[in-house]
């Protein structure tokens, strides 16, 4: 009968919310990204996150199952067709321990809700955009990183990242030069809005170009005089930052020190803050 044909052509989705994984990309062995479909009615803004994740192990007591969701930055930007999501693997993590084995093909959960504070809705206009990430906290800036307004808003984005070791650069340094390649991106973004693309990589546990936390390094004014900027002012600058608690909470105390005040969807100011996900 009709119904029942009809069933079998769309494929039966398991899992409440779902979609489909469509890409996996092991970056080191404490880091991955994956791509999945996008919920035709999904929009989101550039440095907004969802909640994703997967059924959850039956309750001991009742046998029940619950989604185990955890808040994931979405890493692609809001023009692009799939979702993608950068993260950490922890091998006694709830979510990452069994998230790190997904395939194409696989589904995982999805609630399409997106919220978040990383948005350009939440500063104030400035000339001078700057994006600090530690670890994964890279994510909501690989999505702003490819929407066009961030450089439109601004004369100057960068980017710096800091990570223990040299290969956790690794999916940050290949997105910049994508940014800085592609042809599809460059026209979308622009040739003149790309020059304005800075980026300041440093590692603290291996050797690399450049070393040290970014909280020392702009202690210092070391991160000042490799980029020839001045310190950062209320008047010129902006600042999204995105990782480690630890790391969160130093840069805010440097980034008020600055005069720079945090904002929010409400309420935009000069800086804005986000918890980088740890299983
Ligand atoms: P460090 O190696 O000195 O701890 P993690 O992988 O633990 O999330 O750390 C990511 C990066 O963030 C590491 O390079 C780490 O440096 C750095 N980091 C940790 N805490 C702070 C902090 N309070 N201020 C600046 N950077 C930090």
């Amino acid at each position: 009968d009709r119904t029942a044909e009809k069933k079998k052509e769309a494929p039966k989705l398991a899992l409440p919310d779902a979609q489909i994984v469509t890409e996996v990309t092991h970056w080191t062995d404490r880091l991955f990204s994956f791509r999945v479909t996008r919920p035709a009615s999904l929009r989101f803004r550039s440095g907004e996150f969802v909640m994703i994740g997967l059924m959850g192990d039956p309750d001991p007591k009742t046998g029940k199952v619950k989604p185990l969701l955890r808040a994931y930055s979405i890493a692609s930007p809001s023009w692009d067709e799939e979702l993608e999501f950068y993260s950490i693997k922890v091998q006694d993590g709830p979510l990452t321990s069994r998230l790190q084995h997904i395939q194409p093909g696989d589904e995982i959960i999805l609630r399409p809700k997106p919220v978040g504070t990383l948005v350009h809705d939440a500063l104030l206009p400035g000339k001078r955009l700057w994006l600090f990430a530690t670890g994964t906290g890279i994510a909501p800036f690989a999505s702003l990183l490819r929407d066009p307004q961030t450089f439109e808003d601004y004369d100057e984005v960068i980017l710096t990242h800091t990570c223990r070791e040299v290969g956790e650069l690794t999916y940050g340094a290949e997105l910049i030069k994508t940014i800085q390649s592609d042809e599809l991106l460059a026209e979308l973004i622009g040739p003149e809005n790309l020059a304005k693309l800075r980026y300041y990589p440093t590692t603290t546990r291996e050797e690399s170009p450049k070393m040290g936390r970014i909280t020392d390094l702009m202690r210092s004014g070391e991160v000042f005089a490799d980029l020839g900027v001045p310190a950062l002012t209320p008047e010129t600058d902006r600042a999204m930052v995105c990782g480690n608690l630890a790391f969160n909470l130093e840069i805010k105390e440097l980034l008020e020190g600055y005069g720079l005040e945090e904002g929010a969807n409400s309420d935009p100011k000069h800086y804005v803050v986000e918890k980088a996900f740890l299983d």
